[in-house]
């Protein structure tokens, strides 16, 4: 079964044709020029740049896997979670799409998609697994049951450790997007020399918050400034990475030791963090857990994971009529 899949939840319009696990083609057109120097996405010039992408992506994606509309099965789409005139842009296109080539519209789940990035790059992973979705805008530990059946475990409480990494990285002056270029600023460095606070949470032991360290990274800073001092940014950068990494093994370990967990998984954006994925296959090995990234390719928003989660959506069922919407926030066990 071969689909063409459309992404445009945010800042990324990017298309795929994809045929059960394999990928045929994935192109990703990116914004983060433009938004770049509004130090992040702003959402008007992003549903306007897809507007203007979205047919000559999913044309080139055709073309890399040398086909045409015609040889498509099924047309798959994001429509929830993410930015609403984003996504509109894509639902749009895809309904229009479906109807006119008279073939299934199948509407994705954008971090049920991340997830699906693990099994393009893993072709033996299979569920049931623990997840740990770190992105810009969600953290959650869920199980995932089955290809479409998730049970949410754990939590943020606020922000979400990519938003932690991105305002960390603002308040320090680095270019959009923060999160990337505080991983690659971050060296081995004294992380006890600012004190900066290991993120808790006083009850539901699986829960994450990352609010409080992101206002202390940004009251060191603007108490710097105020005073003269110069900021160490490189050690703030590896201080920042260090406790939010801290945060998230710790409760993935949990999670996983008291349901006995053999296998996880690590999705969304934040996947891609150096530090998370090397201590995490520590943290695992030690533990003789077996433990799945996708590809660095794949870490970000594309939509060849949006092909892969949309072939196992459409044999549970899941396809979409014309009157499909797209929506802003949906927890991913929905139904
Ligand atoms: O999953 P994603 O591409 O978009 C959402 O669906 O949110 O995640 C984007 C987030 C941003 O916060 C970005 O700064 C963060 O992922 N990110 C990273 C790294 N690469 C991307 N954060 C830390 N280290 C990285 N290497």
């Amino acid at each position: 079964m071969k689909i063409l899949a459309i992404e445009s939840s945010c800042d990324e319009t990017a298309a795929a044709v994809t045929e059960e696990r394999s990928v045929l083609s994935s192109v990703v057109a990116t914004q983060i020029a433009e938004h770049k120097i509004y130090g992040g996405v702003v959402p008007e010039i992003a549903s306007r740049r897809h507007t203007e992408a979205i047919s000559q992506v999913c044309s080139e994606a055709l073309d890399k896997a040398g086909l045409t509309y015609g040889d498509i099965d099924a047309v798959a789409v994001t429509f929830a979670p993410g930015l609403i005139g984003a996504l509109l842009v894509g639902v749009n296109f895809a309904k229009g799409l479906s109807m006119s080539l008279k073939k299934p519209l199948i509407p994705v789940h954008h971090l049920r998609s991340h997830i699906a990035a693990n099994y393009i790059s893993n072709p033996t992973l299979k569920p049931p697994f623990l997840c740990l979705l770190v992105s810009g805008g969600n953290t959650v530990l869920a199980e995932v049951t089955d290809y479409t059946k998730f049970k949410i475990l754990g939590g943020t409480r606020d922000d979400a450790a990519g938003e932690c990494f991105d305002k960390a990285a603002r308040c320090m002056g680095l270019e959009y997007p923060g999160g990337v270029n505080l991983d690659k600023l971050a060296t081995v460095a004294d992380t006890k020399k600012y004190p900066l606070p290991h993120p808790t949470v006083s009850s539901g032991e699986f829960d994450f918050s990352f609010s409080g360290l992101k206002t202390a990274v940004m009251n060191l800073i603007n108490n710097s400034l105020q005073k003269g001092d110069i900021i160490d940014v490189p050690v703030v950068c590896a201080t920042v990475r260090q406790r939010v990494c801290d945060m998230l093994i710790e409760k993935t370990m949990l999670v996983a030791e008291k349901f006995g967990y053999k296998t996880v998984a690590v999705a969304g954006g934040v996947s891609a963090n150096s530090e998370l994925r090397s201590r995490m296959t520590e943290e695992c090995n030690k533990r003789g857990l077996t433990l799945y990234y996708p590809e660095l390719c794949y870490c970000g928003d594309n939509a060849a994971m949006v092909g892969v989660q949309a072939y196992y959506e459409f044999k549970d069922g899941n396809s979409g009529s014309a009157s499909l919407n797209a929506a802003a926030t949906l927890p991913i066990d929905y139904r």
